[in-house]
């Protein structure tokens, strides 16, 4: 056992997620989605970051992302969160053709009379954002110099990411969790929580896991005076060792549509691709990839999104229904996650008022990492605070 490496505070006071929105979400590179959401010139998706508004725009044949925001008053170039259209404010027009500079005023002489200064922009742009597509995935990055994207990602994750080939048909979909979306990242760094939270779920595609699992005795422990386990006095962990991948085995048998799909990675294998912050990235089986994004809208709560996406097609087939069942499916398994999530949130709540003593295991090297990091990297506070 361990010192709980976390405080309550961390997942309730908006002291905590302003931190986060400056030295997490507004510095690192976060997964923005799969690149076949996009496919067509003019094809766009957008992703909400803490409140702003990104774009990211397929124009010809480079996919670009700048902050939605027309530097007119305040207008947009996309009115829907996914849709085609061109890089043209909505509300009086005016043109970004690249989706940077402001290269076109529509009735330009209400907007200037003086009539030699009508063909100036006056160095008027859409916030660009930085752009880093790998494999089928693209990435954006909200800081005006960011940081190398080999420095947040090993070399043997980004193999990974290429290893995946492309995406072809997808299905996305997004819902409100009122909890903190940590919570959400620590638990897909939870070994142990399928066994208890997903046992039916799960039980017929791990079954060497649940075979583990059910030879595994309680251990029965004597009650005890209130102890003082160790602190971990190892320095934080490195932005590389953040993100990682793990691959239990995985047994999910065969389905139809097999043999129509160029399967990459691995056919035996569940591949779970942790990225820090805030993307939990898998493939099962290399049937199918699927992308969970928790994306912070307050200290308590955030916007899941999942996207769930179709390797490349060796014989193209209408997908669709199919990856509506296996999103109904996923949608099941989030559900399980979150009713008790929404709980931890509760008693999180209720605690950082109170004094009380929360422990952490063993086995949640993993999580201590990353709150290790939210600790002292993010929040810079020392481990002595925590008493
Ligand atoms: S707000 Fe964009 S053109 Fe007016
Ligand atoms: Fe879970």
């Amino acid at each position: 056992m361990k010192q709980a490496v976390f405080k309550p505070e961390w997942y309730v006071s908006p002291e905590y997620a302003e931190y986060e929105r400056v030295r997490v979400f507004e510095k690192l590179w976060l997964a923005a989605g799969f690149s076949s959401a996009i496919r067509n010139n003019g094809d766009y998706f957008v992703l909400m970051i803490h409140g702003q508004r990104v774009l990211v725009h397929r124009l010809g044949d480079e996919i670009v992302a700048y902050v939605d925001a027309c530097p007119h008053r305040g207008g947009v170039i996309a009115t829907a969160e996914m849709g085609n259209t061109r890089p043209v404010c909505k509300y009086h027009g005016w043109a970004f053709r690249e989706g940077r500079d402001l290269t076109g005023v529509p009735m330009g002489a209400q907007f200037e009379n003086d009539a030699a200064l009508r063909d100036r922009s006056c160095g008027r742009r859409l916030k660009p954002l930085a752009v880093h597509c790998v494999g089928p995935l693209i990435f954006v990055n909200l800081d005006e110099r960011p940081l190398p994207f080999e420095e947040q990602f090993s070399p043997e994750l980004i193999a990974w990411f290429e290893r995946m080939g492309q995406t072809s048909t997808m299905i996305q979909l997004g819902f409100k969790c009122d909890y903190n979306w940590k919570l959400n990242a620590e638990n897909v760094r939870d070994t142990l929580h399928p066994f208890f939270v997903h046992a039916d779920s799960f039980s017929s595609v791990l079954p060497a896991a649940v075979e583990t699992f059910n030879q595994d005795r309680m251990v029965r422990l004597h009650p005890t005076a209130d102890e003082d386990y160790a602190r971990d006095e190892t320095p934080p962990p490195a932005l590389r060792e953040l993100s990682f991948v793990w691959m239990p085995e995985f047994d999910e048998g065969s389905y139809w549509y097999d043999g129509l799909l160029r399967r990459s990675l691995p056919q035996d294998r569940f591949v779970d691709m942790l990225l820090f912050p805030n993307t939990n990235l898998y493939s099962v089986g290399g049937r199918y990839y699927a992308m969970q994004q928790y994306l912070p809208t307050s200290a308590t709560t955030f916007d899941y999104r999942l996207s769930i996406a179709m390797p490349q097609m060796l014989r193209r087939f209408d997908a669709q229904p199919l990856l509506t069942s296996i999103a109904r499916s996923e949608r099941h398994v989030i559900d399980e996650d979150s009713i008790i999530l929404r709980r931890v949130q509760q008693n999180l709540a209720a605690m950082s008022q109170r004094r009380f003593r929360f422990t952490q295991g063993d086995y949640e090297t993993p999580i201590m990492q990353f709150m290790r990091y939210m600790g002292e990297v993010v929040y810079q506070e020392s481990q002595a605070d925590h008493r």
